[in-house]
């Protein structure tokens, strides 16, 4: 009878045990590990970005319209975060807008798009008007005086100084908590296992990339110059860039032709996802304005946001603990496929 009666405490004290622990694990999921991994998290704010044009009047949007139905397709969006269309005109009425609308259904019907999810993908755009003005000191015939590459001159010059510091203020974008650029040649080519917006959250990242791949010497004239007079004048930078294992060409202090037509590590930004935020820091902020003071570095040099955007991570962020190489998802750039790597789903 005695060992009965133990029998029964014993089932008695584990039901209780199984209750505690079934209540913690149903009462409370937001004080757990996945604290931020709510279903309708408002932790974090977000926009798909693409720059689809720079000068007024309007523009092929026929690549576009393939980029945007895979973006949806492939993607397992957690949320329908808005996607933002960049114009500089190209949408300004409200009939190129509905023109644009019915091409990009028939697009995502051509892609098989559910229909549901084509609803989602055409609900999502957002046109938003973005102007671009030649900076003071840059002649509107400035393409006279032979800049290092004149080819579409001023456009491609004003993507790269747009995507280099303009946009971490441009009022739509400078409040997110994070925005996902992708270009009209940026294809997601097959089904990821997370939504790369989450992924951030979820590990805490500041910026992921997609590939890396050098930019050339002659069309970042002056940049390893630039990059360490900054780090020598910012000893914070100089010790930031050294914990990230930043390598400098040869003859840094001697006195000329430092770097002169050394390539520049980029990353290839056609996928660049940012936690605004990281980009917004006083110390960031006072490096833009310093990148921005001398304009003929975008419209003479041709510097390109690419390796612009390397150095400021190199420069400002723990590349270790921040960045992301986010090959799980299947990419491709025109018709370069970069390599993937396994994709492993989030932790729910
Ligand atoms: C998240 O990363 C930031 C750097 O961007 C860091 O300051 C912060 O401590 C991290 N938070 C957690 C919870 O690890």
């Amino acid at each position: 009878m005695a060992l009965g009666k133990r029998h029964l405490a014993l089932l008695v004290l584990a039901a209780v045990v199984l209750y505690l622990v079934r209540s913690i694990d149903f009462s409370s999921p937001a004080e757990g590990r996945f604290r931020n991994y709510a279903p309708k998290d408002p932790a974090y704010t977000a926009a798909v970005v693409y720059l689809v044009s720079v000068l007024p009047g309007p523009r092929n949007p026929d690549k576009l319209l393939g980029s945007l139905p895979l973006m949806q397709k492939n993607i397992p969006w957690r949320e329908q975060w808005p996607v933002l269309l960049l114009h500089a005109g190209a949408y300004d009425t409200l009939e190129s807008r509905s023109e644009f609308l019915d091409r990009l259904r028939i697009s995502a019907e051509g892609q098989n798009l559910t229909p549901d999810d084509t609803e989602k993908l055409l609900k999502r755009i957002e046109f938003v008007p973005t102007r671009h003005e030649l900076p003071p000191g840059i002649p509107a015939d400035g393409v006279a005086d032979g800049p290092i590459w004149d080819g579409e001159w001023p456009a491609y010059h004003h993507v790269c100084a747009f995507f280099s510091y303009k946009i971490f203020s441009h009022p739509r974008i400078k409040d997110l908590t994070y925005f996902f650029r992708l270009d009209d040649d940026s294809y997601i080519t097959k089904p990821a296992c997370f939504d790369p917006f989450e992924y951030m959250h979820v590990h805490n990242q500041s910026y992921a990339f997609r590939h890396e791949d050098p930019d050339m010497g002659w069309v970042t004239d002056g940049m390893w110059p630039f990059v360490s007079n900054y780090a020598q004048r910012h000893p914070e930078v100089e010790s930031r860039l050294d914990r990230n294992g930043w390598e400098w060409p040869p003859h840094r202090f001697w006195p000329n032709n430092f770097g002169e037509a050394e390539n520049f590590r980029s990353y290839e930004t056609n996928f660049d996802l940012v936690k605004v935020s990281r980009f917004r820091t006083p110390e960031m902020t006072a490096f833009l304005d310093e990148l921005a003071s001398d304009p003929k570095r975008f419209y003479w040099y041709r510097w390109g946001d690419a390796p612009v955007r390397l150095a400021q991570v190199y420069m400002f962020l723990d590349v270790e603990k921040e960045v992301h190489d986010m090959c799980e998802i299947s990419y491709a750039h025109k018709d370069y496929v970069w390599p993937d790597c396994e994709c492993v789903p989030l932790v729910e």
